[in-house]
């Protein structure tokens, strides 16, 4: 990705840990690890996206830090990523967030100095609020002199910069990594990761976990609560051929996810790192002992504090199930599904 030395706070993207779970599932017998994506400075796996499509651009002559205004649609990491970066590089930023964007998110947009646009309608058609948001960008784009839309669900180095993703796990593991678990959203993180695997021939088996309602695996759509992975447009830079097997995650079995590694391992987990947790549980008769699992967690639990980690939240919305994680924490039954 990087062409050049980077310096200061893009050079602190990347390089994010891995981390041994001992506790998570003993009975697989085998070896689970995390790719620690919170532990980027802007909390997330997009973090180098957002680098990797600005530097593209600045390095291009795209975009030109004195004049060019950079304009996003991101209700969420993306555009956390994208607003950190900008300020960096001192290029103003617009992001286009909708109705249901946290107050979390709205804050740390706008300490980061992003120009936040909401979208306060969703699309009439589909009752989706993205189409509505790129609908937005593309006005905005259209009125606004020297806009750049970096356009995450089809620019290439959102995918390339995944690459070094799959680098960093490679090198740690000596190239021993038998199942990769990653999410998809955009297809970026798993388009990357797998095309590093298949150029430097690794023999590793692709599981895409996805949420269901989610249209990305030609699913039926349906409402989804949890941000971050699953679309509800497929993306461009979706390739089905790049994934060995596909698992749907419920919301209800990604808070399970959470909630497991809350309690098994102290991990603090967002909502579709619960969710390729909950895919590896499901997952555990088709894991051969001594195999090593590499599970990527796009983001941290701290953005979902009001949601997943929030016990009324829990209950209002899915009725009382707290039993799940605590029978998955003493081993007497898996995440369902
Ligand atoms: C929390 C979270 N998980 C998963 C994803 C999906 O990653 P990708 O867009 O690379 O497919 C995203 C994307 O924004 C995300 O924010």
């Amino acid at each position: 990705m990087a062409r050049r030395a980077l310096e200061g706070l893009p050079r602190i993207i990347g390089g994010t840990p891995l981390i041994d779970l001992k506790r998570l599932a003993p009975d697989l017998r085998s070896r689970v690890l995390v790719k620690a994506e919170r532990s980027n400075p802007g909390g997330s796996v997009k973090d180098r996206t957002a680098l990797a499509m600005l530097l593209d651009a600045i390095d291009s002559g795209e975009v030109d830090p004195e004049h060019s205004v950079v304009v996003e649609s991101s209700s969420g990491n993306l555009g956390v990523g994208l607003a950190q970066v900008c300020r960096y590089f001192g290029l103003r930023f617009v992001c286009v967030v909708d109705a249901k964007t946290t107050t979390r998110n709205l804050q740390l947009l706008r300490a980061y100095r992003a120009e936040v646009e909401v979208v306060e309608q969703p699309d009439a058609e589909s009752g989706e609020f993205l189409p509505a948001r790129l609908r937005r960008v593309s006005e905005l784009v259209a009125a606004t002199p020297a806009a750049y839309w970096p356009n995450q669900y089809a620019n290439p180095n959102n995918p390339r910069a995944h690459r070094r993703t799959m680098r960093e796990i490679d090198r740690a593991l000596d190239g021993r990594v038998d199942f990769l678990f990653v999410s998809v959203g955009t297809f970026g993180t798993l388009r990357g990761c797998a095309e590093y695997i298949r150029e430097h021939a690794l023999n590793t088996r692709v599981i895409g976990v996805d949420a269901v309602g989610s249209v990305i695996f030609d699913q039926p759509r349906a409402p989804r609560l949890l941000p971050g992975h699953g679309a509800s447009i497929r993306p461009p830079l979706t390739d089905h051929a790049l994934v060995d097997e596909v698992v749907h995650v419920s919301d209800l079995d990604a808070v399970v996810g959470c909630r497991t590694l809350l309690q098994r391992e102290a991990i603090l987990a967002g909502g579709s790192s619960g969710a390729v947790t909950a895919a590896l549980l499901g997952h555990r008769d088709r894991i051969p002992e001594g195999s090593t699992c590499v599970l990527i967690h796009p983001d941290g639990g701290d953005r979902y504090l009001d949601t997943v980690y929030d016990d009324d939240w829990v209950f209002d919305t899915f009725g009382e199930v707290s039993h799940l994680w605590k029978e998955a924490a003493t081993g007497s039954a898996a995440p369902t599904g």
